[in-house]
């Protein structure tokens, strides 16, 4: 039977927050649970990237219905506005500034968060390289859908900018039209994993929930469309060498060009992309709407903070020889 033919399996629920979800998922409709001061973050970030799931593919067996619920819709904007508060802590709120062209590479080259693809291509294992290749699943095989949100929010310029990004990743320089999320789903197959949407779910610790779930705040909410450009910015203008690094990790494991492809065109195609998102995006959308400005550059903080935390949980895991998922994919 193909995998696609399988249905993933129900996800557990990790807490109350996520318990609610999921029963609202199922026709339930108590009363929601009220946030801790300090919730769990498996717990909420589950929660969190369960209703968002609705804005795409949808879960099995979930009527596309529920995308508009209301109670969800409420309960996730609770979440949302813990996840937001955490944000600030961590980074800092949006503050007002003025050359976005500049100061984003600046953020860039201030970022002292440890490199994953610099361990991996030094030190790195099959067994390691394939847990990476799962918690990124849960972004890359929707990649560009969260961006693609932003299409009908951004003025004129901005949008061009954005759109010619997004034809990249969704194929249009493939020579097949192969989009970049079907070159990652070929890249775990070549590597004998599950490329169904959510299968690895249980899997996956908070720190990789809560990237997919800033990309999708930003993406569903009109208010922080600067946020989503600054976060696009920073994915397209730190891609290349650490996606070379990967593909030569793999390159070295003696995976096959299959399953490096991903990474090969990413080295290409970003090296365009890094120039287009602050000259043709960003850049035009702080002139046009300057007071989203200091938005943009929040997002571009939250996601180099995100991304960082990331590394360091997979880079502490393997440093102590245990799994940095949930549970050990099977080899
Ligand atoms: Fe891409
Ligand atoms: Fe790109």
């Amino acid at each position: 039977m193909p995998s696609h033919a399988r249905p993933v399996r129900r996800p557990a629920a990790r807490g109350p927050l996520s318990a609610h979800v999921l029963a609202v998922l199922e026709g339930a409709h108590g009363p929601a649970p009220q946030i801790p001061r300090s919730p769990d973050p498996d717990d909420l970030h589950l929660a969190l990237h369960l209703c968002y799931e609705l804005h795409y593919g949808g879960l099995p067996g979930v009527p596309d219905d529920l995308e508009w619920d209301p109670h969800l819709i409420a309960f996730r904007r609770v979440l949302e506005r813990w996840f937001e508060a955490d944000l600030f802590d961590r980074v800092g709120p949006p503050v007002p500034s003025q050359d976005v062209r500049a100061a984003l590479p600046e953020l860039i080259r201030h970022d002292d968060g440890p490199s994953l693809s610099s361990w991996m291509v030094e030190h790195g294992t099959l067994t390691a390289m394939r847990e990476f290749v799962v918690h990124r699943s849960s972004y890359q095989l929707k990649e560009a859908d969260p961006h693609s949100f932003a299409i009908p929010r951004l003025p004129r310029a901005a949008k061009a900018g954005l759109v010619s990004i997004q034809a990249g990743e969704y194929g249009v320089e493939h020579p097949d039209h192969v989009m970049h999320s079907e070159l990652f789903a070929r890249t775990m197959r070549d590597l004998g994993l599950d490329d169904r949407p959510n299968a690895y779910l249980d899997q996956l610790p908070a720190t990789t929930l809560a990237n997919g779930n800033l990309v999708s705040m930003f993406g569903l909410n009109r208010r922080w469309r600067g946020a989503l450009v600054g976060h696009l910015s920073v994915f397209e203008m730190t891609s290349v060498e650490p996606m070379g690094r990967y593909s030569a990790a793999l390159e070295r494991m003696g995976a096959s060009p299959v399953a490096r492809r991903f990474y090969d065109v990413h080295v290409m195609a970003d090296a365009v992309h890094e120039v287009v998102a602050v000259e043709e995006m960003a850049g035009p959308l702080a002139d046009e709407e300057p007071e989203l400005a200091g938005d943009i550059l929040f997002g571009a903080r939250a996601v180099i903070a995100s991304e960082g935390a990331f590394a360091q949980h997979l880079l502490d895991a393997f440093a102590e020889g245990r799994s940095s998922l949930l549970e050990p994919v099977a080899a």
